[in-house]
């Protein structure tokens, strides 16, 4: 078990009804906010509602930002700032996914930052964020955790790169995660949601073959939920009972907990995912269904009691360590189809002679990952595997 430090300072309100103590939360740090929201699903739901009477009930005078879409792009966030800055706002509360939520980050830490924003993010960053206004956050879709980390992952639209900002300063105050809203969800944004968090925990499972008891058995449980739950939701998309379990399963995959005592995360199927999303603006979920299967059967030879402990505990195969591990991955793959998803990048109209492009885009830093550390012919090898 290796060494570790462990913060998460953000305060979580889960379950009905919570909604009403966010105006209470809020108006102990700020009278003024900026709301930020998506493209307009979110805004048509009760959340919206809830979220207005909550701030009225207060009297927080709130600016509306509309308009972050899915993979959030850089100019429309600086747009934000510019205006949190023009109506001296004190706090930024997002209403939504990831998407929301990581642009409201990203502009409360560029309200007070001087300098290029975009400087800071990514491996090769030239600064970083020592300062933030508060963010709130009101939770409608479980999928990136980014409600209790301090990352915030935006899409430079003029560079077509996605990467990441991490700062203490951006961790949210205060997280609400009321399931109940999570039912007007389409049903792809579900299944993608459900990939996204079994991905989170894979990507700090499968790490240098270090072992930590407590981190396992708590990812295996998330892993388990994941599938049960989803299968439950699909099922009976209108009942809150499984969208709270899966939410909070979204929640733990990547507020720190799962991975400590290994040593920090891979987050090669991540990278890889990214460049997608940057080149062809897939949903953040479908990337990581296309590319997680492939990037296992390229490195499981590397651990391979570890992908057989994977297929023990989370899809319950039976057989040798080399057997099971091998079954492990074909199992992974199944559960993605019978979710309805391709892992072929082919089928998402991709073309084999556009791989080259993918593998030098600057989302993916080199060299990559942590159980088996990647270079650009082993991301082609990978994005190869993806059609199989
Ligand atoms: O546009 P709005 O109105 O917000 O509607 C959204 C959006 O169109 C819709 N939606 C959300 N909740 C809904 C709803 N529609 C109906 N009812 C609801 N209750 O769903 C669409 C997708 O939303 P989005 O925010 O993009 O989804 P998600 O939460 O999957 O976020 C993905 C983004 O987060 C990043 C991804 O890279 C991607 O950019 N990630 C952030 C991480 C972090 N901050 O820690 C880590 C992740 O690995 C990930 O990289
Ligand atoms: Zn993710």
């Amino acid at each position: 078990m290796e060494d570790f430090i462990f913060q998460n300072t953000t305060k979580i309100y889960f379950g009905k009804y919570v909604l009403p103590e966010l105006g209470n939360e809020v108006a102990k740090k700020a009278r003024k906010v900026l709301l930020v929201l998506g493209t307009g699903q979110v805004k048509r739901t009760r959340a919206y509602t809830d979220t207005m009477q909550s701030l009225h009930d207060r009297q927080i005078q709130v600016v509306e930002w509309n308009g972050i879409p899915p993979n959030p792009p850089l100019s429309a966030i600086k747009q934000a700032i510019e205006l949190s800055r023009a109506e001296s706002v004190e706090a930024v509360v997002a209403l939504g996914g990831g998407s929301v939520l990581d642009a409201a980050k990203t502009i409360a830490a560029g309200h007070l930052f001087q300098g290029e924003i975009w400087d800071c993010f990514g491996p090769k960053r030239k600064c970083r964020i020592l300062q933030a206004l508060p963010v709130f956050s009101v939770l409608t879709i479980s999928a990136t955790g980014s409600e209790m980390n301090g990352t915030a992952v935006v899409t430079n639209d003029e560079t077509h790169v996605k990467a990441s900002l991490y700062s203490e300063a951006i961790y949210p105050a205060v997280s609400f995660i009321d399931p109940s809203y999570q039912v007007t969800l389409s049903e792809s944004m579900t299944k993608y949601g459900a990939v996204d968090i079994f991905c989170h925990v894979t990507e700090q499972y499968f790490n240098q073959n270090t072992l930590s008891d407590v981190s396992d058995a708590l990812s295996e449980g998330i892993m388990r939920t994941v599938l049960q739950r989803t299968k439950q939701i699909l099922a009976e998309p209108t009942e809150v009972e499984p969208r709270a379990q899966l939410a909070w399963a979204g929640t733990m995959a990547l507020n720190g907990l799962p991975g400590l005592g290994r040593g920090g995360g891979d987050f090669s199927s991540h990278r890889i995912g990214h460049a997608l999303s940057a080149l062809y603006d897939f949903p953040h979920g479908l990337t990581l269904a296309i590319v997680l299967p492939a990037w296992m059967r390229y490195v499981y030879k590397e651990a391979i009691p570890r992908f057989a402990q994977f297929g023990r505990n989370v899809f319950h195969l039976k057989g040798s360590d080399a057997e099971t591990a091998s079954k492990s991955i074909i199992a992974l793959q199944h559960w993605i189809h019978s979710l309805g998803i391709s892992t072929s990048l082919v089928d998402q109209g991709v073309r084999i002679d556009a791989l080259q492009e993918i593998i030098r885009n600057e989302s993916i830093p080199y060299p990559l990952g942590k159980l088996r550390v990647l270079e650009p012919n082993d991301v082609e090898n990978i994005l190869h595997l993806t059609n199989y």
